[in-house]
């Protein structure tokens, strides 16, 4: 009798695609580093999407959100209850607000995608609890990714330590797999069983951009759409990085070079809470 296997659908890069993964990753976290110096309070969301878009193409790369299944803006902007896919307006930023940047580079054909989130001014406890599970999150799902391990492992991972915190996980929108498609196989839920899902190797290169709620981890959609927030209004934080697999690990292609003033700020917090 033969035995059968499922041909995997996760693409391969190759040492070249590989490359051009990074480049485009780089130029990606750059944009990102810069928006730093333009969170405070009175800048409008519209502010952010012209410096994102302009800096974009001040790179030789196209922003891939603008016109991406009708999406109307270069970047997407998500303040306090906005999940994800906020849309740049005329709305200022406001003192205590969180705001989640999520810019995606499309270059030489590869695509970069990564966000954070920001405080504005001064933050509640609570928005400060929520961010920083959700940067703890991603960097958790992170630490999983290597050679052998399975998908199912990155949301074990993320889950338990959001639940351990009173956090939800959202379950609506995933991580994907990325390359010359924004959106490929596979799909990376933040929520998960250990041990399951497709195994992981090098080569692969895939998004984990966890969303971590305060409170219920259910979203709806606004009339425009694409606005996804938190069914119960409460507060939403998301950070997210392209990774490569490697042979020994991981590489995260999105790296910045250093710390954000205005999202680095409690480096410490764990050590208290
Ligand atoms: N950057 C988002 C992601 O992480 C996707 C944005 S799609 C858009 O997958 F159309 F809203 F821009
Ligand atoms: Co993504
Ligand atoms: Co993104």
């Amino acid at each position: 009798m033969q035995l059968r296997f499922r041909t995997s659908a996760i693409e391969i890069k190759t040492p070249e695609e590989i490359e051009l993964m990074r480049e485009a990753g780089r130029l990606a976290a750059d944009t990102l580093s810069k928006v730093d110096a333009l969170i405070r309070p009175g800048v409008t969301t519209d502010e952010i999407n012209e410096f994102v878009h302009q800096d974009t193409l001040a790179k030789g790369a196209v922003p891939a959100p603008l016109n991406y299944k009708g999406f109307p803006k270069s970047v997407c902007t998500s303040i306090n209850e906005v999940v994800c896919h906020g849309i740049p307006s005329n709305r200022k930023l406001r003192d205590g607000d969180i705001i989640n940047v999520d810019v995606t580079h499309k270059y030489k054909g590869f695509h970069g995608d990564t966000s954070v989130t920001f405080y504005v001014g001064t933050p509640s406890p609570e928005a400060v609890l929520v961010t920083e599970v959700a940067r703890r999150s991603l960097e958790l799902g992170i630490a999983e990714v290597r050679p052998g391990a399975r998908i199912g492992d990155i949301g074990a991972a993320i889950q338990a330590f959001a639940h351990s915190h009173g956090c939800s996980v959202v379950r609506d929108f995933v991580g994907h797999g990325i390359g010359r498609t924004f959106h490929a196989e596979p799909q990376v839920s933040h929520a998960g069983r250990r041990g399951t899902g497709p195994r992981l190797r090098p080569g692969m290169t895939f998004t984990i951009e966890p969303m971590i709620n305060l409170g219920d981890y259910r979203v709806r959609i606004l009339e425009d759409e694409w606005t996804a927030v938190t069914v119960d209004g409460r507060l939403s934080a998301q950070f997210e990085h392209t990774i490569l697999v490697t042979e020994d690990g991981h590489e995260i292609l999105t790296a910045r070079s250093g710390p954000l003033s205005n999202s680095d700020r409690f480096p410490d917090y764990f050590d208290k809470h």
